[in-house]
């Protein structure tokens, strides 16, 4: 594979301290070197070693490709309906999964895979380069599993989540759900996962059945995270901290006790936040200022899905999470780049620095501030994903 110089970027972020300023070791007037989908050097322009291809960034920003750590991608059908009637004031509740339950057990997997690889690329285009997604649509052994091997085949951060509600056949039966998800449907699923989670909620799981399901989980050697404290209240950011889960996903409902366990987990357990969750559900958003202060780690992510956040734009959530959720712009884009490498324990991503993945885009703007200062716009001008030009 030749190399590729990446010369003239105005301004990069590498979220290296040790590289440049502050804690985006921001680098002025900057270049990048590419080789075997790797980054092989980063520094000043003018001291930028020979390569075999050259690219004017012409001034224009870089930063790390986004890291999406939470997204629910196989799914059939949609929900605009339901949006609609939200819209005129009906609440969103954990119901609304069912709808996409029915419609994607009804999917063929050819249509299950091009919707994957449709918001994949959407997700793209708009500068992700590492997407965790989910199964949670299927809630059969036979379903979940096969949700997990179509997302498989996109993305190698596949997330177990056949405790997303309990599955309409055992409603009056959710004991006899958990000892499924736990039993048969785990074992179907562990081999095409790496992660297991559980929305952990009035409606979905309470925190027994949370426990039980993770617990089985992380036996069957998968990683826990948690949908924890969306609508509600509840046990969820406590037992992920407590089960030293990667994540744990919304955190919008916090006593200061759950901050607090947060913070003193010292960074093994990231505060996920997913303000599209809020945004599209006219929910109040959760409080990063409060989290970030406290010294927990966060995370920006999409939850991109049908029923309550159907965007796959990272530029987006950072837009918000500047606007409504007190982070700053290079808070936000440190939570969208390095934060979600750190929900997904990946060292590999979510920085500029030699040795890591040659994964990066270019804004059609001279700094990272414009992702939040120009909300809407589609600034993402070019992307490469293992150093092979991807948008
Ligand atoms: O993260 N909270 C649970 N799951 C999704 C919503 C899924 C749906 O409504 O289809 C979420 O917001
Ligand atoms: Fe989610």
């Amino acid at each position: 594979m030749p190399t590729t110089l990446i010369t003239n970027i105005g301004s990069l972020v590498t979220n290296d301290p040790s590289l440049g300023t502050g804690p985006l070791g921001l680098v002025a007037d900057a270049a990048v070197v590419m080789a075997d989908g790797l980054i092989a050097w980063v520094g000043p322009a003018d001291r930028a070693p020979a390569a075999d291809e050259v690219y004017d960034a012409g001034g224009r920003a870089a930063l790390p490709g986004f890291v999406d750590s939470h997204s629910h991608l196989v799914f059939g059908g949609d929900r605009t309906q339901e949006f609609n009637a939200r819209m005129s004031g009906t609440p969103y509740t954990a119901g609304g999964i069912r709808t996409t339950v029915a419609a994607t057990r009804a999917a063929s997997d050819a249509e299950l895979d091009a919707t994957v690889a449709r918001y994949v690329a959407e997700a793209r285009r708009q500068g992700t380069t590492t997407i965790e997604t989910k199964s949670g649509y299927g809630l059969t052994a036979e379903d979940e599993a096969r949700s997990l091997r179509i997302a498989a085949a996109h993305t190698p951060e596949t997330t177990y989540l056949g405790a997303h509600i309990v599955a309409p056949e055992y409603a009056d039966d959710p004991a006899g759900y958990v000892d499924l998800v736990t039993g048969p449907m785990l074992e179907a699923c562990a081999p095409h996962a790496r992660w297991v989670d559980v929305f952990c909620e009035k409606g979905a799981f309470d925190g027994d059945q949370a426990r039980a399901i993770l617990t089985a989980g992380a036996r069957a050697g998968l990683i826990p995270r948690v949908h924890a404290n969306q609508l509600t209240y509840g046990p969820g950011v406590q037992l992920a901290v407590e089960l030293g889960a990667a994540s744990a996903d919304h955190c919008t409902h916090l006593t200061d006790a759950d901050v607090d366990a947060l913070a003193s987990s010292g960074g093994a357990t990231i505060a996920t936040l997913l303000p599209g969750a809020e945004f599209s559900t006219r929910a109040t958003y959760p409080d990063a200022r409060r989290l970030i202060d406290a010294g927990a780690a966060v995370a920006l992510s999409t939850d991109c899905n049908p029923g309550s956040s159907f965007t796959s734009s990272m530029p987006f959530c950072i837009a918000v999470a500047v606007r409504d959720m007190r982070m700053t712009p290079d808070e936000a884009v440190a939570a969208a780049t390095l934060g979600g490498a750190r929900a997904l324990r990946r060292d590999d991503v979510g920085r500029i620095t030699a040795g890591a993945r040659a994964d990066l885009m270019l804004l059609d703007a001279p700094s990272h501030v414009h992702l939040a200062y120009r909300p809407g716009v589609p600034l993402v001008s070019r992307v490469w994903q293992g150093g092979v030009r991807a948008a």
